[in-house]
């Protein structure tokens, strides 16, 4: 089959490469900051953020560091086929639900065009547990569950997230299977619905249910719709935040602002899931409520030269909308995930990695 590279764009064109540059020389100026990142940090990390240590400690970007100890905790990775289900909470459009499907079935399709999600995936398996078990490659579409009335109302708790999943795996029709081995369950709100923290430097998160509240020990994740809320925090860069002016926001690959942006936050997600779906596998930090997971350290990064205020490379398909992975039927913009053999950020995009 034909293999053509796609149009890769230079350095600091698909951010207004001047501003790009001044955030960059201020951030090396003023030392560690993380108050002018132009991505979402997706949890709550005072004193632990990428460009801390991309800007800080090292002379090569895409998050590489000596200071990273990536370790391992002996808890459990998701070494058995993994399976996803989806709670779909709120709004959704047959369209949207198409897009995200779609991400998630290619994790583990083969025939994807390079740089593919499937190759992304094969990043997250180079983790492996006490017995040198790998990661799963494969990855499962479960069985998915709406929510189309807001069972818990329109803005959810951390813990109203928990009764949610409750609610699905426990309804009286068609109920969420239990899998607390393999099956990681994703609650995903509609544009109208406010999460506790959405916008405040969080657009997903992962943990694990209280047997107290469900009834079993489920590794879940949530992610919203920001389309409403704070796109320009949670699907940058398709949209860009308010106090950054000038920059313009790229074209989604789906045409979807919101949906386009919560893709890179499901797989980032996902990653943490698979590699620390109890907490206590593989992160990096000293204090275990702060950890910070193999997504964590790749946040805002999607190509080589990324790091910074820069996202690194990334390409453009035929109408002009960025990306920089292929999955099946569609285009996906996904960030990096940290590979702790070679001790940096890699993405199948890479142009001078092999992964
Ligand atoms: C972050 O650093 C500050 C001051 O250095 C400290 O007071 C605080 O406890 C730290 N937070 C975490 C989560 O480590
Ligand atoms: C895991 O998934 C693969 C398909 O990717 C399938 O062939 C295999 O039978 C599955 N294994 C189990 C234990 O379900
Ligand atoms: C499993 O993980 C080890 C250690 O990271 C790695 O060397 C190996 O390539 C991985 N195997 C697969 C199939 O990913």
């Amino acid at each position: 089959m034909e293999t053509r590279m796609p149009r890769v764009l230079p350095p600091a064109t698909t951010i207004a490469a001047p501003l790009a540059l001044a955030f960059l020389l201020l951030s090396l100026l003023s030392g560690p900051s993380s108050a002018w990142r132009p991505w979402p940090s997706l949890r709550h990390r005072p004193n632990a953020t990428t460009v801390d240590l991309t800007l800080g400690n090292s002379k090569k970007f895409e998050g590489s560091s000596e200071f990273v100890k990536m370790k391992y905790h002996m808890g459990p990775v998701l070494t058995a086929n993994i399976t996803v289900h989806i709670i779909w909470y709120g709004n959704w459009a047959r369209q949207q639900k198409k897009i995200i499907r779609e991400f998630l079935g290619s994790i583990s399709a083969t025939g994807a065009r390079h740089p593919s999600i499937a190759e992304w995936w094969k990043v997250v398996q180079l983790y492996t547990d006490q017995t040198g078990a790998n990661i799963s490659r494969t990855v499962l579409l479960g069985q998915e569950k709406n929510d189309r009335f807001y069972s818990h109302g329109k803005s959810l708790t951390r813990l109203s997230m928990q009764s949610v999943i409750k609610s699905a795996v426990t309804a009286s029709t068609k109920p969420l299977p239990i899998e607390p081995r393999n099956g990681l369950y994703l609650v995903l709100t509609s544009e109208d619905v406010y999460a506790q923290d959405l916008c405040n430097n969080v657009c997903g998160y992962h943990y694990f249910t209280f047997p107290s509240i469900v009834g079993y020990t489920l590794p879940y994740a949530w992610v919203g719709n920001s389309a409403k809320l704070c796109p320009g925090v949670c699907a940058y860069p398709f949209a860009v935040p308010d106090y950054m002016p000038g920059l313009k926001p790229l074209k989604a690959p789906n045409g979807d602002v919101g949906v386009d942006g919560m893709v890179s936050v499901i797989g980032h997600e996902l990653a943490e899931m698979a590699s620390n779906p109890l907490a206590n596998a593989w992160y990096a930090g000293q204090d275990p409520s702060f950890p910070v997971e193999i997504a964590d350290l790749c946040e805002g990064i999607y190509g080589t030269g990324g790091g910074g205020s820069y996202t690194g490379q990334m390409m453009e398909d035929g109408g002009g909308a960025t990306y920089n992975m292929n999955g099946v039927r569609r285009k996906f913009l996904v960030q990096w995930v940290w590979n702790h053999v070679v001790s940096y950020c890699s993405g199948p995009n890479a142009l001078d990695q092999s992964v």
